[in-house]
């Protein structure tokens, strides 16, 4: 009878499919995947699920913008996020996207049930909505806050530094509050909930102590959403929607549940520091509400920090995951990036930092011991490891106790998601193993027959170090574990569970030449290669304040919910190139209501023509003609609502949320620049 092997079930966030995803998206992702494959390695039968989040304002307002359906639009971003997971070897064992119709199916079953049992409510929702960020805000949470001359709060921004709006809007609510003194026992009875710990103090001061509120979970502001079954005007609102695809992914409540039943509740779910409050207070609170249990571990990593913040565009520090792979190899990233994230708070990347673990940890420590050790077994063994021993030379027994040691540190580091301090284990084998040469000093014993076990010792030592060596790194690095066996002549078989030192198999054949797994790159150069591609982003988009309010839309390239700052350096500005223009007609746009086509003449040889997203503040478009406004004129064209858009044009936001376009003096000649 086959005995049935325990199961893990690992899950990372479903990212936004509002933009492309960087290489803080794929830290998360290539830590669950080295999870997931050290658990697969120790006799797990894993499920390892990623995917996307599809539904919503952003993505309904992204895809208008670039003239297309939402359902095309996430089509073709959910298959490009999953060709990037293939460059990564990610091995999930699936993709789910909200839009899929199992799962749309569910949520609007999760949502009645909810409802019908009295969980959910109709409410009316008043709040300060930040679109970017698909969050509402109290006035209390806001880092800043706008007042009129009476100190009536009229505005503000979020944490994030995005602008948010007053809302009043119909809306079902989840009473959260009713569950508070229960989630507070579950804390209390699983101190591993939440890991790391801090986290877990941080949820109970900042949001559990000073009273839970009920959550909004349904709109009717957007409709790219899955609708409420019994009032469909108003579709489920994205914690709902996103937090249920952990379950519905595994067939819960649908057609074929086994896997339902034979993985949940999750082993681990690994999400990044801004959503931990998702997915311990209200993401328990739902599944409890469902009568479900409760996923073992909640892990909230910190971010991956550029020297100048959180990556994003406007900043130009952003860097992709495909340049750093396509430079420097799949293995280089995915070691550095378990590497430079410590466990519980953020990391930071550094071009220099990158380079100096490739070229130090890498290509130095490990690349140089496989290659030393390749060739001294050609030359003093003529290519066959020799069988093992123990005790042969002083050193031995230091070598694998070091091992034995690393192996077990190693295992329960990686069981606990500490990813970083589980790689600086394995170095220091790395590091015995190359002090090893030096103690041993194999190319004097060569030169003694009366030394040969001692040779022979130190040969097969250093090859089952190099295989040990292999095996752990193997979750992190999919490239070089399999050049290290090739090169030794071992079997590419992975099993950590039952990895010994002293199992090395004699007489296995080494390769003639060995070819180096991390060839040395020159430092300087490569770190100019990385910064020029952190900067070879369109610095216009930076001004997305401004952007935002000409056309009463949110800048689609800074999807990042963790802006917070809106500045842009002095040569980003001068690039931007403002221009008088008259309008010479104005249209409404088929098919999109908030949209207005002007034609204008900006001095040049023909009719410039500019959508802009203000029609609900012009009911009178046409008294427009004629007036002189102000057009950002070196804007790169875009495409809208199938229409080019050649240009912006400046408006201002009163405080009352209304749009005014600058207009200025008609004797101001169509075409000047503004200096
Ligand atoms: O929040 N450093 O999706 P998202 C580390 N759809 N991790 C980072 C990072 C950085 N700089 N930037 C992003 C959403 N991440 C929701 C989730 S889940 C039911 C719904 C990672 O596209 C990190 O895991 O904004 C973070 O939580 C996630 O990407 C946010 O992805
Ligand atoms: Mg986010």
């Amino acid at each position: 009878m086959a005995e049935s092997k325990p199961t893990f079930y690992i899950t990372t966030p479903i990212y936004y499919p509002s933009g492309r995803l960087h290489i803080g998206n794929s830290y998360t992702t290539i830590a669950c995947d080295a999870e997931a494959r050290f658990k697969r390695a120790m006799g797990y039968d894993v499920f390892f699920l990623t995917g996307t989040d599809e539904h919503g304002l952003k993505i309904e307002q992204k895809a208008e913008q670039l003239g297309m359906s939402p359902q095309d639009y996430v089509d073709k971003m959910a298959a490009t996020i999953k060709k990037l997971w293939q460059k990564l070897e990610i091995s999930n064992t699936k993709f789910i996207r909200t839009t899929d119709d199992y799962h749309e199916k569910v949520v609007a079953d999760i949502f009645q049930k909810l409802l019908d049992k009295g969980d959910i409510y109709l409410g009316e929702y008043t709040g300060w909505y930040s679109v970017s960020d698909e969050e509402y805000f109290t006035e209390s949470q806001l880092a800043e806050v706008y007042h009129d001359d009476n100190g009536k709060v009229i505005g503000g921004k979020a944490p994030s530094g995005h602008e948010v709006q007053l809302v009043h809007e119909q809306s079902y609510f989840f009473k959260m509050s009713k569950y508070a003194d229960w989630l507070l026992q579950y804390y209390k009875d699983h101190p591993d909930f939440i890991q790391p710990d801090t986290r877990m103090n941080e949820m109970i001061k900042n949001f559990i102590e000073p009273g839970l509120e009920d959550l909004a979970v349904s709109r009717t502001t957007f409709h790219w959403g899955v609708p409420v079954k019994s009032d469909p005007k108003h579709v489920v609102y994205v914690w709902i929607d996103a937090l249920t695809n952990y379950i519905t992914a595994l067939g819960y409540d649908g057609k074929d549940n086994s896997d339902f039943k034979k993985y949940w509740p999750a082993d681990v779910q690994m999400v990044g520091k801004e959503i931990v409050r998702f997915h311990t207070i209200y993401w328990p609170i739902i599944l409890h509400a469902l009568g479900l249990p409760l996923p073992k571990k909640v892990f909230g990593h910190g971010w991956l920090l550029m020297k100048n913040g959180k990556m994003s565009k406007s900043k130009g520090n952003v860097i992709y995951p495909e340049t750093l792979v396509d430079r420097y190899g799949l293995d280089a990233l995915r070691y550095y990036l378990l590497r430079a994230m410590p466990y519980a708070n953020d990391g930071l990347f550094t071009p220099e930092d990158f380079v100096d673990r490739l070229n130090y940890d890498l290509a130095n420590d490990l690349g140089n011991l496989l290659n030393r050790t390749v060739s001294m077994i050609n030359k003093y063994e003529n290519g066959s490891v020799p069988q093992i021993k123990s005790g042969v030379t002083d050193f031995d027994s230091d070598l694998e106790d070091t091992s034995a040691m690393v192996i077990d540190h190693y295992k329960e580091l990686m069981n606990e998601l500490h990813f970083s301090d589980a790689l600086s284990e394995v170095w220091k084998l790395v590091a015995q193993s190359n002090k090893y040469i030096d103690q041993t000093e194999p190319w004097k014993l060569a030169k003694d027959p009366d030394d040969k076990e001692k040779l022979d010792s130190v040969m097969a030592h250093l090859a089952a170090s190099l295989r040990v060596i292999a095996e752990l790194i193997s979750p992190v690095m999919t490239h070089a574990p399999k050049e290290i066996f090739n090169q030794l002549g071992l079997t590419d078989e992975i099993d950590l569970k039952n990895l010994d030192f002293m199992k090395l198999p004699a007489g296995s054949q080494t390769v003639k030449k060995g070819t180096p797994i991390f060839p040395r790159v020159d430092a300087d150069e490569e770190v100019d290669f990385i910064k020029q591609q952190m900067t070879k982003t369109d610095k216009t988009k930076g001004r997305s304040a401004m952007k935002a309010a000409a056309e009463n839309q949110f800048n689609p390239e800074e999807t990042d919910l963790n802006l917070t700052k809106k500045e842009v350096r002095f040569d980003a500005f001068e690039k931007i190139e403002l221009k008088v223009a008259e309008i010479k007609d104005v249209n409404k746009v088929e098919g999109a209501d908030k949209l207005l086509q002007f034609r204008l003449d900006a001095g040049d040889d023909g009719d410039r023509q500019i959508l802009s997203g203000i029609a609900k503040w012009y009911p009178d478009f046409k008294k427009l003609v004629g007036k002189k406004v102000i057009i950002v004129s070196n804007l790169k064209p875009r495409k809208m609502r199938g229409q080019v858009s050649q240009g912006m044009l400046l408006s201002v936001e009163h405080k009352d949320g209304n749009v005014e376009l600058v207009t200025v003096s008609e004797h101001l000649e169509n075409g000047v620049t503004l200096e």
